[in-house]
């Protein structure tokens, strides 16, 4: 089952970092007419592409525009998390543009039938969707580069900001691609890097605190303990009396065990990525640090059966913050939606990010191969399609980004996608931002008074560049 489990931390976690609409945020909601397919004239079809737009800051038509390059999911759920756009524009009295990403919200080529198979699905690739974007702000320049674009974006949206700047340096002035794993991919990083900056998370806290070492222990030695629980009618009794799973979801074969697995990889790994300073409802309703708060329960030594209790304690934390959930669901997140399809495809077509865990002593996952084949076949079973491995590396360059300027990568130390991010270059023109107390993507939500300093820093340090920028684009020559 080389890297399976750990493929669902991407599918759900990547992209449930944004489940809830609260926004405080008002907008005009607008269409764009884009091609299906920007890059053959096989085809005449076009689409309505969706975009969230507010010009209340901007002075004139000639203000700069904040341009998100939305990322895998509906585009309200960014405009509501990405506070610190907001914040920005007023700052720089500029133009807020939220663009939807094809495939996903309302931006679907071929309605409810957008996930059929290849012959619709085939046109959902991050080429298409940045030329979207490059469409969509031709348009929103009147056709001229008169005015600055910045591109922001966080997790793959990061990694759009980034690319949309290499790709179209001439409608980009500059990017800020927070949390952007750009290197995650084939030959750039270790497959268990992810599962080892986890562990590290739950063995230290935040500060270093050699105190919570036994929580990534007894997460390590759960796996085994589960496992052998489940061989045994009285072993399975106790998980189930003890983890409260809803109704038909008791662990009665292997395959529940295997899902119950997997969803907890997707819990460590979703606690990680909200690991804020402060309570928050987007991911699920979650308290301050989470994670500390999840190993709380799981910092001393127990025996088998505590083990399991407090394990059972420590899950509160993720889907019972509230106190008011009945029973533990977790299998229906797995169930394929129309909301989610298009991450898993986008996994099968270019988006090859290898996941391993080593099972060694600084990885409290359990050991797993990364296998190309293996993942390939998967993907051939599920859509009759197969991954090309060596894409993204041969479109966007994988370590060489000599070439790239004005974008700013920006990684939190607490962030287990942090592992492929850019956290070092030789390119002056490329600015790193690392964030020691940051989980994913903090910098682009709005300010709280509970944010550590690095954080408003990284958040200052980012609004200074990205002013240079738009004032050096106003000071260019045009020949
Ligand atoms: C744009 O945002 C500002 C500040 O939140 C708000 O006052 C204004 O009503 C918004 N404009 C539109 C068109 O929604
Ligand atoms: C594209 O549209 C034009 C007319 O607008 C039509 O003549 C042509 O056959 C179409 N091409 C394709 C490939 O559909
Ligand atoms: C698409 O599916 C949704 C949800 O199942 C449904 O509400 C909607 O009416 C469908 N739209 C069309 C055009 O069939
Ligand atoms: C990764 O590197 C290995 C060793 O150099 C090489 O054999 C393999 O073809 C590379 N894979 C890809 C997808 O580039
Ligand atoms: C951690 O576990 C070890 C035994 O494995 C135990 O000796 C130690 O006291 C525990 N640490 C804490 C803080 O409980
Ligand atoms: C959720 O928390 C409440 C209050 O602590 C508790 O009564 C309830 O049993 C918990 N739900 C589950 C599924 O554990």
């Amino acid at each position: 089952m080389g890297g399976n489990g750990k493929l669902s931390i991407i599918l759900i976690a990547f992209f449930a970092i944004f489940v809830s609409i609260s926004s405080a945020y008002h907008y005009e909601t607008k269409e764009i007419e884009v091609p299906l397919d920007h890059f053959s004239y096989a085809n005449n079809a076009t689409f309505k592409l969706r975009y969230l737009y507010n010009a209340t800051f901007a002075k004139n038509h000639l203000s700069p525009i904040l341009f998100y390059t939305g990322n895998e999911g509906d585009i309200e759920l960014f405009a509501a998390n990405t506070g610190f756009q907001w914040e920005l524009a007023s700052s720089l009295q500029a133009v807020v543009v939220f663009a939807e990403h094809r495939y996903y919200g309302k931006s679907l080529p071929f309605g409810n039938d957008s996930f059929k198979s290849a012959t619709q699905f085939g046109y959902l690739t991050a080429e298409q969707a940045l030329a979207d974007f490059a469409f969509l702000i031709d348009e929103l320049t009147d056709g001229e580069n008169n005015r600055p674009v910045i591109a922001l974006g966080g997790s793959y949206g990061g990694m759009l900001a980034a690319w949309i700047r290499m790709k179209y340096p001439h409608k980009v002035a500059g990017a800020l691609a927070a949390s952007a794993p750009i290197w995650q991919f084939t030959n750039l990083t270790k497959c268990n890097i992810f599962s080892k900056i986890l562990t590290s998370v739950y063995a230290t806290g935040i500060n270093n605190d050699q105190s919570n070492r036994n929580c990534s222990i007894n997460i390590k030695k759960s796996w085994e303990v589960f496992e052998s629980y489940s061989k045994t009618d009285k072993g399975k009794a106790t998980l189930n009396n003890a983890f409260h799973f809803c109704k038909g979801m008791e662990i009665t074969k292997p395959e529940d065990l295997q899902k119950f697995f997997e969803y907890l990889e997707d819990v460590y790994g979703n606690l990680a990525m909200a690991n804020y300073p402060y309570d928050n409802t987007f991911l699920s309703p979650l308290p301050a640090y989470p994670v500390a708060q999840f190993c709380m329960y799981l910092k001393t030594a127990v025996d088998n059966d505590d083990l399991v209790k407090s394990m059972q304690q420590a899950l509160n934390v993720y889907y019972n913050f509230t106190g008011k959930t009945k029973c533990l669901d977790y299998k229906s997140a797995y169930e394929p939606s129309m909301g989610d399809a298009g991450w898993d495809i986008q996994t099968c077509n270019e988006m090859v990010m290898p996941m391993c865990s080593s099972g060694g002593d600084d990885d409290m996952f359990r050991k797993k191969d990364w296998s190309f084949k293996e993942y390939s076949d998967k993907c051939f079973a599920k859509y009759q399609v197969r991954p090309r491995e060596r894409e993204m590396l041969i479109r966007y360059g994988g370590f060489n980004i000599e070439t790239a300027s004005n974008i700013i990568f920006s990684n939190g130390l607490l962030d287990p996608w942090s592992g492929g991010g850019v956290m070092r270059t030789s390119n002056k023109k490329v600015y790193i931002i690392i964030i020691p107390e940051g989980a994913h993507h903090i910098d682009l939500r709005a300010s709280n008074p509970k944010d550590p300093r690095s954080v408003s820093e990284a958040r200052t340090i980012e609004e200074n560049i990205i002013k240079s920028w738009i004032q050096n684009f106003y000071q260019r020559t045009v020949y």
